[in-house]
């Protein structure tokens, strides 16, 4: 398996280009099912996220051309096979996209159950309630949601709980159907705006996105037709959050600040000094320790929970003490361990983690859990005295795109160690239940 190789202590500086969302690019590659014709979506991040996609809509029988800037285009009626396999939902839960998009065009689909993951249970019953109110016949057998529709009816759907795949799925199901459907706190995320704006390009008719009500006017058929995926303001934010944490100074292009938005404050909240553009960001910490910050993560428009453990590495060297409060998933703290063993000091409370922060961490040898969870341990080792070396960074390929050619062109010390041979079998076995 391969290995991250930090040596920390040096101020980031320097400039560098945002990829494309990961949470956009997944749900938009899902929607192309939903069209009659080729679609080319453009900014797909380089991502093994995406290249998962890419072989479960290949398995399906998708015909797929990706160009060497890595504009993919898909051919979704070539497809002759609608299911998602385990061996692929289980390394990537978003692989439940292609659940609504298949059932609003193809009439079938058998995902298989994503099950629990290290963050939570995150179940994916409000996908299934869903698609059952606009008509779905859905069972769950032998591990695989297994539905079935001819046309799908609109309907008035309510969410209990804000969920981001959850109205992925339903807006794109409800693209096709016979009807107007409308959902009820609807995730507000910049990532299901951007879907929303894809479907309306194709075709589409959805409209409020972006707001808590999404109204989805169904339509026969949607057409091919070019999208390029937003910027990834979690990416964005984590670069801004190695900045911050080293003292440094960078400028981020080809993003978008306004996604930002909390983030932003609490980095300026934190002491540093931000500046925008209409595609760019820059944030200066003037060589200055970092200030605590409290956070409390919540549904767009509130603080992401993807940039959580991000904050609690800032916060484990920062100047005070500071709470960060986890409400959207129930398990989201693994790296509090891993940075515990760096020398922070972290109390954890149930959904509560207290940071009284250390003048500095110490390296040491760590495991990457989950992907954002990974991210703040690369952060950590940024500011560690010594070599840290972050292992199972399997998760971090998942979701950034060259992190060490990135961290690197701003002047960090970091390299890959490549796996070797003898570890391989070590990969299934932590893959496999
Ligand atoms: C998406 C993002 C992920 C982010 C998360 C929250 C993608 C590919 N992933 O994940 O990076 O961390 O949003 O912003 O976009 N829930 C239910 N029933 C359901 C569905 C969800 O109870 O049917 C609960 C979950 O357990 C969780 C909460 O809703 O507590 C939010 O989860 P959700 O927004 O669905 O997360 P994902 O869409 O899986």
């Amino acid at each position: 398996m391969d290995k991250l190789l930090i040596t920390g202590g040096t101020a980031l500086n320097g400039e560098i280009r945002i990829s494309g969302a990961k949470n956009a690019a997944l749900p938009i590659l899902a929607s192309t099912l939903l069209a009659d014709g080729p679609v080319t979506v453009c900014n797909v991040p380089h991502l093994h996220d995406i290249t998962t996609t890419m072989e479960l809509l290949g398995n399906m029988g998708v015909h797929l051309v990706v160009d060497e800037k890595l504009n993919i285009e898909v051919n979704g009626p070539t497809i002759r096979d609608f299911v998602a396999p385990y061996e692929l939902v289980k390394t990537m839960r978003a692989s439940i996209l292609v659940l609504g998009p298949l059932l609003a065009r193809y009439g079938r689909a058998e995902v298989s159950l994503p099950g629990g993951c290290a963050i939570g249970s995150r179940p994916v019953n409000l996908h299934i309630e869903g698609l059952q109110a606009m008509g779905a016949d859905i069972r769950v057998e032998n591990g695989f949601i297994k539905a079935r529709a001819s046309r799908l009816k609109g309907a008035r759907i309510r969410h209990e709980v804000v969920t981001v795949t959850g109205t992925e799925n339903l807006m794109m199901a409800a693209a096709l159907a016979d009807g107007t459907t409308v959902i009820e706190n609807a995730a507000r995320e910049p990532e299901v705006v951007d879907l929303a704006d894809c479907i309306n390009a194709l075709g589409g008719k959805v409209y409020g996105a972006g707001t808590e009500t999404l109204t989805i006017e169904g339509v026969e058929s949607l057409s091919g037709g070019r999208y390029c995926v937003l910027p990834d303001r979690i990416e964005t934010g984590t670069y801004l959050v190695a900045a911050a944490i080293t003292g440094g100074r960078v400028k981020l292009k080809d993003t978008n600040p306004v996604l930002l938005g909390v983030v932003l404050d609490k980095l300026i909240e934190c002491g540093a000094k931000v500046e925008t553009g209409p595609d760019w960001v820059s944030l200066d910490m003037q060589g200055r320790r970092p200030k605590a910050v409290d956070i409390y993560t919540a549904p767009f428009p509130d603080f992401p929970t993807d940039m959580q453990a991000q904050f609690v590495a800032l916060n484990c060297i920062a100047e005070g003490r500071a709470e960060i409060t986890e409400t959207v998933f129930e398990n989201r703290f693994m790296h509090v361990q891993e940075l515990q063993r760096m020398g922070a000091n972290i109390e954890l409370h149930g959904r509560v983690a207290t940071t009284t922060g250390v003048e500095r961490l110490t390296a040491a040898p760590v495991m990457a859990t989950d992907l954002r969870a990974s991210a703040s341990l690369v952060l950590a080792g940024l500011v560690a005295e010594g070599e840290t070396v972050v292992d199972r960074i399997y998760h971090i390929d998942r979701g950034y795109e060259g992190i060490e050619e990135k961290l690197g062109q701003l002047g960090a010390s970091i390299r890959r160690i490549p796996a070797s041979h003898t570890d391989s079998a070590s990969i299934l076995s932590d893959v496999l239940p």
